[in-house]
């Protein structure tokens, strides 16, 4: 279906955060690899992002193979030597590094990550969400951005990194700041810069000192392991250790809010389904499916093509940077019937909101676990949800979609 009006995709009109799903749906049906106004091009088709994300070999994550990329980051260089800040690109998180630094970083962290290491976490991550609901289920309202999505993930990533109780809170300042820096810097003004540029700075230097505190002192947390492993030799050095933590810590946390927040938000939006988990609180495996496919966390994938070619109809030039539309992806009638259906009996994980392939999420499981057990203690423990405002705010973050706070009001069940 075409319509009178111009197509226009622009991630950062504040129309398009609180509901980008009109424009992909057109995008899909008339544009599905369109050129975006600051000139990159947009793949909209789930197998076309597919395609992209599979084949690491000529679609590098190594955002310094871009000559734009290189140009847009002197910027972030020039204000980070003003500020006297700590931001060695050398120690580039392993999210934007290939093959073999890629799976040399990944595989030293991978297994904290493995379903059954993570499904030991399940009876903290219940009693983090059992207690921070007990706070809230003495009144009838809260916000569930501020009060469980935000706090959750910031606890259990700190807890498995050995980040103690007390610096939590700091983690929480760094870790919003730091979910910018996976939107593209050409749309980030300078004080967005700023602030980011010191809060990598000063998380890069807590982290040194927590290092030195775990050398002197292991303890049974992926920090001791990291350590252990750059003691044992050439796998892990300094840099590349704090870079990690630096990752953990922004692709653990910012998105695991987003999921529980829209998970909420979804549900409140269409009460049958809301009714349906109430009734079948075993649904929430296949209710966080749903919810990472039709409002994903993550928006954008990108990658920079590694030698010319033609894709997509489209001539791709070497270190051209492409951008993969997830949430566009997610929708695509081709791979999901109905996909502008909410269902949350659809139970279907072929989704892309985790990404596929070498880069495929590493905290999978931990985020998805952390969504059920928040999503079905909610509608165990509180009747009558409602949402206060509809749309709620969004945070500023393109690439990380998600509601700055999500007020509700209820009844304890
Ligand atoms: C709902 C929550 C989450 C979503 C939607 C999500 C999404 C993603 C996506 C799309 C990627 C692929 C990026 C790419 O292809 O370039 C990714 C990678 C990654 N995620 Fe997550 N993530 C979530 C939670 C977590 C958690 C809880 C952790 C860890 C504590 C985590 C750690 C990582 C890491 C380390 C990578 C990089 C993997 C690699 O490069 O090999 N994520 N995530």
């Amino acid at each position: 279906m075409s319509t009178a009006q111009p197509l226009i995709f622009n991630p950062l009109d504040p129309g398009f955060r609180v509901d980008p799903y009109p424009i992909y749906r057109r995008l899909l049906e008339e544009q599905p690899v369109h050129l975006t106004p600051f000139g990159v091009p947009a793949f909209a088709r789930y197998d076309d992002c597919f395609a992209i994300l599979r084949d690491h070999k000529r679609f590098s994550s190594d955002e310094t193979k871009s000559p734009d990329y290189v140009l847009q980051h002197q910027a972030i260089e020039a204000q980070a030597e003003s500020l006297g800040a700590d931001f060695n690109e050398g120690d580039r998180p392993f999210l934007f590094l290939d093959p073999p630094d890629h799976s040399r970083l990944r595989r030293l962290v991978n297994q904290a990550f493995t379903p059954r290491a993570v499904e030991g976490l399940r009876p903290r991550i219940q009693q983090i969400v059992d207690a921070l609901l007990d706070k809230a289920a003495s009144t009838d309202s809260m916000d569930v951005v501020a009060e469980l999505a935000y706090p959750l993930p910031v606890i259990v990533i700190c807890e498995m990194l050995g980040v103690p109780a007390e610096d939590q809170a700091t983690f929480r300042v760094w870790s919003s700041e730091l979910a910018r820096s996976l939107d593209p810097e050409i749309t980030q003004p300078p004080d967005v810069l700023e602030r980011r540029v010191r809060a990598i700075s000063e998380s890069r230097e807590y982290f040194r000192g927590l290092v030195a505190e775990h050398r002197a002192a292991p303890r049974p947390d992926i920090l001791s392991a990291l350590i252990a492993a750059e003691e044992e030799g050439d796998k892990l050095g300094e840099g590349e250790l704090l870079s990690t933590c630096t990752l953990l810590l922004i692709a653990g946390h910012e998105t695991t809010v987003n999921l529980i927040a829209n998970g909420l938000l979804q549900l409140l939006r269409h009460p049958q389904e809301l009714a349906r988990f109430t009734s079948e609180p075993g649904l929430a495996p296949s209710v966080v499916e749903e919810v990472l496919r039709f409002d994903p966390p993550v928006q954008f994938d990108g990658r920079i093509a590694l030698e010319e070619m033609e894709f997509g109809g489209l001539k791709l030039t070497r270190g051209q940077f492409v951008m993969l539309l997830l949430g566009a992806a997610n929708r695509d009638p081709s791979h999901f019937a109905d996909p502008n259906r909410f269902d949350i009996t659809r139970n279907d994980d072929r989704h892309l909101a985790f990404g596929y392939g070498i880069h495929f999420c590493l905290g999978a499981p931990l985020a998805r676990l952390e969504g059920q057990i928040a999503l079905r203690t909610l509608v165990e423990r509180f009747r009558a949800l409602e949402l206060a405002t509809d749309p709620p705010p969004y945070k500023e973050s393109i690439t990380l979609r998600g509601p700055s706070a999500l007020p509700i009001s209820f009844r304890a069940a």
